[in-house]
């Protein structure tokens, strides 16, 4: 058995939905399902309703984030599709009567590739906001590895079986966004960070990036660590997202995180309503992530696979009699504190502590989840060890005060 006392954790890829899109979530529904997932800080994106390319705009969202502020540190993205609101960033960071609304500000978030929101970026505006963010050492987070055609249509109807989805581009192609990132972000210094990492390709290519000394960062999601698309058949168009659910491409993701290649796990924590998802070919892309993704790692970590039916990577086996081996809990306080703290200078403190530990088991229900969209593609799943919120403001002090949460 064993334990271990992390600071609250970070999650840096959210979509909280507010404001516009209520109906699906907002601030205090999703801060909540964070709380309750041991994650305390959270950076959200830009594509709710209005879209956050503003200073007003992003006025807005942090006046509205104080609300749910003893639960939730909701940090927020900047967004941009035209040039204007390049302009607006550096307004935002440069202006001095901005000084407080920038403390707020995790960077910028670019699409370089289509998804949810329509908010894919003009490749003249890509430049400029490249530059920018290069000139103001703003963090620039990219959206790449999804089909430059309309993502959306092109993934309106899931492939059902492993065959079908093996017809789709070849994954391999499907990295050249993240290529062209890493030049720009050469030329113009730009310190990035490759969202949600999917392939093999574009995990070579941020490892490539890395050996030449350029501030190149990245992430994974817990979707594409322990979903493929053999999963199709039963979980549909719940798993539909961007970038896609991959066949291939988890085993070298699970290598990537054990070499130090990819700095963080974040969730792309996009809730949608079961009604909307069941809307077969007009289902949105997205699933929620925020509240378990702490008890599938933890899991990793006890030596239990998670997902039901799929065997676990080879990395993680190797050499051991069917125990998993390779994530153990310091290197997870690094996936989800230490690495998203540095790399978007959040300044987290320890103030708010949890303690993990190996024991236990839980299995992961729809009916638990605290997020409005009320449902988890990991239903079902069993997962080992378990965490406590330590409500605590002393990272020292002895845990008087302990919740369990049924996580
Ligand atoms: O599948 C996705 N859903 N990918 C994204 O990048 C956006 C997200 C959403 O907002 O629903
Ligand atoms: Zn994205
Ligand atoms: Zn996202």
């Amino acid at each position: 058995m064993s334990t271990a006392v992390f600071p609250a954790l970070i999650d840096c890829h959210v979509h909280f939905r507010e404001p516009g899109l209520e109906h699906k979530a907002d601030m205090a529904t999703e801060g909540l399902a964070a709380f309750h997932g041991g994650i305390r800080t959270v950076c959200e994106m830009p594509n709710t309703n209005p879209g956050t390319h503003t200073v007003a705009a992003f006025a807005d969202k942090v006046e509205r984030a104080k609300r749910i502020a003893d639960k939730c540190d909701i940090r927020f993205y900047f967004g941009a599709v035209a040039s204007a609101h390049v302009a607006e960033l550096e307004a935002l960071w440069t202006k001095p009567e901005n000084e407080a609304l920038k403390k707020r500000c995790s960077g910028l978030k670019l699409y370089l590739d289509n998804s949810t929101g329509n908010m894919k970026a003009d490749e003249s505006v890509v430049e400029e906001a490249f530059a920018l963010c290069g000139r103001l050492r703003i963090p620039l987070v990219a959206h790449c590895e999804c089909s430059s055609i309309n993502n959306e249509a092109a993934e309106a109807h899931p492939p059902t079986t492993v065959e079908a989805h093996s017809k789709r581009r070849p994954e391999s192609s499907e990295v050249t966004s993240i290529r062209s990132a890493v030049t720009l972000a050469e030329k113009h210094g730009t310190l990035l960070h490759v969202a949600h990492l999917s392939t093999a390709g574009g995990l070579e290519l941020v490892r490539d990036a890395k050996k030449r000394g350029l501030p190149v960062t990245c992430e994974v999601t817990p979707h594409h660590l322990f979903l493929t698309t053999a999963d199709y058949p039963e979980m549909q168009s719940r798993i539909k997202v961007n970038p896609p659910i991959r066949t291939h491409e988890k085993e070298h993701l699970w290598v990537g995180l054990l070499d130090g290649t990819i700095d963080c796990v974040a969730t792309d924590h996009a809730p949608h309503l079961m009604d909307e998802k069941a809307l077969g070919p007009n289902a949105p892309s997205g699933m929620p992530g925020v509240e378990v993704v702490l008890s599938l790692m933890i899991s990793v970590v006890a030596g239990h696979w998670p997902h039901p039916t799929a065997p676990p990577p080879a990395c993680l086996t190797a050499g051991k009699d069917g125990g998993l081996e390779g994530i153990d809990f310091a290197a997870l306080k690094m996936l989800m504190f230490t690495h998203p703290n540095a790399i978007f200078s959040l300044g987290c403190d320890a103030k708010d502590a949890i303690e993990v530990t190996t024991e236990g088991e839980r299995i992961i229900r729809n009916e638990d989840m605290h997020s409005k969209c009320q449902w988890t593609p990991y239903d079902g799943w069993k997962v080992k060890g378990r965490m406590a919120l330590a409500v605590t403001r002393s990272f020292n002090a002895v845990f008087k005060v302990r919740c369990c949460v049924s996580l």
